[in-house]
């Protein structure tokens, strides 16, 4: 959490121009040089033939295939995990470059907050000792009976807080340890008698940063009763809403995967590390925050929810979807039934199994929409409109069109009622024959950038400044189903929402007077709309031609080559139509 303020811009400048990009990325890429250029193969996806290239003189790498691309910072921040003050901190560093003092009042912070990092390892030397002590061997038969080895004891630094009221605060004293500061990082406390401790006869789960530092302990009470866990409160270096439990330990798989398993407790994670699953991060018992979603987006971009099968963990799996997709990450949901959690789970099957029932999680929107229908009992009429009204809900949330029309055609199909009906419906919903609300402005700025073909920004330009001239056509364009989305270019998407919305701002303003004092004649509006309808007919085969060859590796089973067969139906009726 080094924040970037502490830097300032023309420092930041000055590392930059004291670094050679080749250089950098040469460390990590085998480059060859041609003509301006330098390439090799691109370290962000796996390729035979380099598409990745470095651009001496401007200073930036772009992959052709992957669309990777960035400068030196960038190449630094995604290849080493670090964050932005993180990486030109190396860069200057390895430069010899002298970092900005931070200032005294923040130096002083950041050594305190060491002091809290090193009084919770120290507590953790300790409790792994007692756990492995006389002591211990309660805590050493409970875990055996609960299927963690002693590999996995270790490997996790489990240790065990005894009953006495002041094991750990008497292990300070040997060591000359300031209390206070023990006290600060949550792990004694004051009593009338003095300072006692605050965890006695727990398992204790040490949880770190992603940097693997000593932030704080979830505890497990051996028996019945009390809280099941005790966690270390809010301290100066330990904040729920910020920490991931285990990434220190799995955030490599999680870069190589390019994906993370994200479960509710400390114990299932240990269970699928168990079961060869080491791409997992437990949540600390909170919901996901968008630090969270933000930490996880440094190192993947796809993530697995397993949480609890109970309701609470379907609820809770339902809010952290939402958090997830917001940072940007493709996600997914593994289900599991009632009475069980992924800890049971991983421990009564191979890890073969594992593998297969992550392999089988489903896409959050169809997990959505099953949930609906699983809720309600669409058999009868009462429970069929009931459904439908939630499912037109969620269905006009969704902001992509390709996806909304996915996930009409499944739902409609789940339901037993006409996709026509439903798409209707959800239309009605988002406003579209109104035209009025089509996308709000916050959806649309949400929306990832998109590389723009040169020729298709040119359809997309000739029919905005089409709808310009003869807005009247706008309400035609609408009710065909295009929205906001269909626009990448940034400009014309805008001046769409301000057309649609009615409304006008500067920037607006400025993006269609410029459009229309270009030279050239516009042509006329059937034109503009075949052109363009045939860009949106070549995304969208793209996008099939994307997901078949997808399909066509995928190794399962008889759903899959359904898709696979009703996809290539559907690639070969848009290609007929459009030659
Ligand atoms: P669970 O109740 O699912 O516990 O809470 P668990 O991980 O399955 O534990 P076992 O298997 O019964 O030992 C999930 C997480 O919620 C937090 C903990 O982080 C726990 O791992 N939690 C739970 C608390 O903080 N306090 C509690 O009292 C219970
Ligand atoms: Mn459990």
């Amino acid at each position: 959490m080094t924040d970037i303020a502490r830097f300032s811009d023309e420092w930041i400048e000055y590392v930059k121009s004291s670094v050679d990009i080749v250089e950098v990325v040469g460390r990590r890429v085998e480059l060859r040089q041609s003509g301006q250029n330098y390439l090799g193969l691109c370290p962000f996806h796996s390729e035979k033939t380099p598409s990745f290239s470095v651009n001496a003189e401007r200073q930036f790498y772009h992959c052709f295939g992957c669309q990777a691309g960035g400068n030196v910072i960038n190449f630094v921040m995604e290849t080493e995990h670090l964050s932005f003050p993180e990486a030109v901190t190396k860069l200057a560093e390895d430069k010899g470059i002298p970092v900005p003092a931070v200032s005294k009042e923040q130096q002083r912070k950041e050594a305190y907050r060491d002091q809290l990092r090193q009084a919770n390892e120290l507590a953790a030397r300790y409790y792994y000792r007692n756990l492995r002590s006389p002591a211990g061997e309660r805590a050493r038969a409970y875990l055996q009976g609960r299927g963690i080895t002693e590999t996995l004891a270790r490997d996790f630094f489990l240790g065990y807080a005894s009953e006495a009221w002041d094991g750990l605060v008497r292990f300070f004293e040997d060591e000359g340890f300031d209390p206070k500061i023990a006290q600060a990082a949550g792990l004694i406390s004051q009593s009338k008698r003095g300072y006692i401790d605050r965890f006695r006869g727990r398992l204790m789960f040490p949880i770190c940063d992603h940097l693997g530092r000593f932030l704080g302990f979830g505890g497990r009470s051996t028996k019945e009763g009390q809280p099941k866990y005790l966690n270390t409160g809010q301290t100066e270096v330990f904040n729920k809403g910020y920490v991931l439990y285990g990434l220190n330990w799995s955030k490599d798989e999680v870069k190589s995967k390019d994906q993370v398993i994200i479960v509710e407790g400390y114990t299932d994670l240990i269970a699928l590390f168990g079961a060869e699953q080491r791409n997992v991060v437990a949540s600390l018992g909170t919901a996901f925050t968008p630090a969270h979603g933000k930490l996880l987006k440094r190192f993947c971009s796809q993530a697995i929810i397993a949480f609890d099968g109970d309701k609470a963990g379907q609820r809770a799996a339902l809010r952290s979807m939402e958090v997830l997709y917001e940072a940007g990450l493709q996600v997914r949901v593994a289900e599991l039934d009632g009475g069980q959690d992924p800890d049971t789970f991983a421990r009564t099957h191979g890890a073969d199994q594992v593998q297969e029932w992550l392999d089988g999680a489903k896409p959050f929107r169809e997990y959505q929409i099953d949930r609906i229908i699983s809720q309600h009992d669409v058999e009868t009429r009462e429970g069929k409109l009931a459904a439908s009204t939630e499912l037109v809900s969620v269905l006009a949330q969704l902001t992509s069109q390709i996806e909304r029309d996915e996930y009409v055609r499944y739902a409609s199909q789940r339901l037993g009622v006409l996709e026509r009906s439903l798409a209707a419906e959800v239309r009605e919903k988002q406003g579209i024959g109104s035209i009025k609300h089509v996308h709000t402005r916050r959806n649309v700025k949400n929306m990832r950038p998109v590389q723009v073909e040169a020729g298709d920004e040119l359809r997309e330009r000739e029919i905005i400044r089409c709808l310009l001239r003869q807005p009247e056509h706008l309400r035609d364009l609408v009710e065909q189903g295009i929205t906001a989305h269909d626009f990448y270019h940034p400009d014309y998407r805008h001046v769409f929402v301000s057309l649609c919305e009615n409304s006008s701002d500067p920037e607006g303003t400025a993006i269609a007077s410029r459009l229309l004092s270009l030279p050239g004649a516009i042509p006329g509006w059937e034109d503009c709309v075949g052109s363009f309808f045939s860009v949106l007919k070549k995304r969208r085969l793209k996008k099939i031609e994307e997901k078949l060859s997808h399909l066509e590796n995928d190794r399962k089973g008889f759903d899959i080559r359904m898709e696979f067969y009703r996809l290539l139906k559907e690639y070969y009726d848009i290609f007929i139509t459009e030659s």
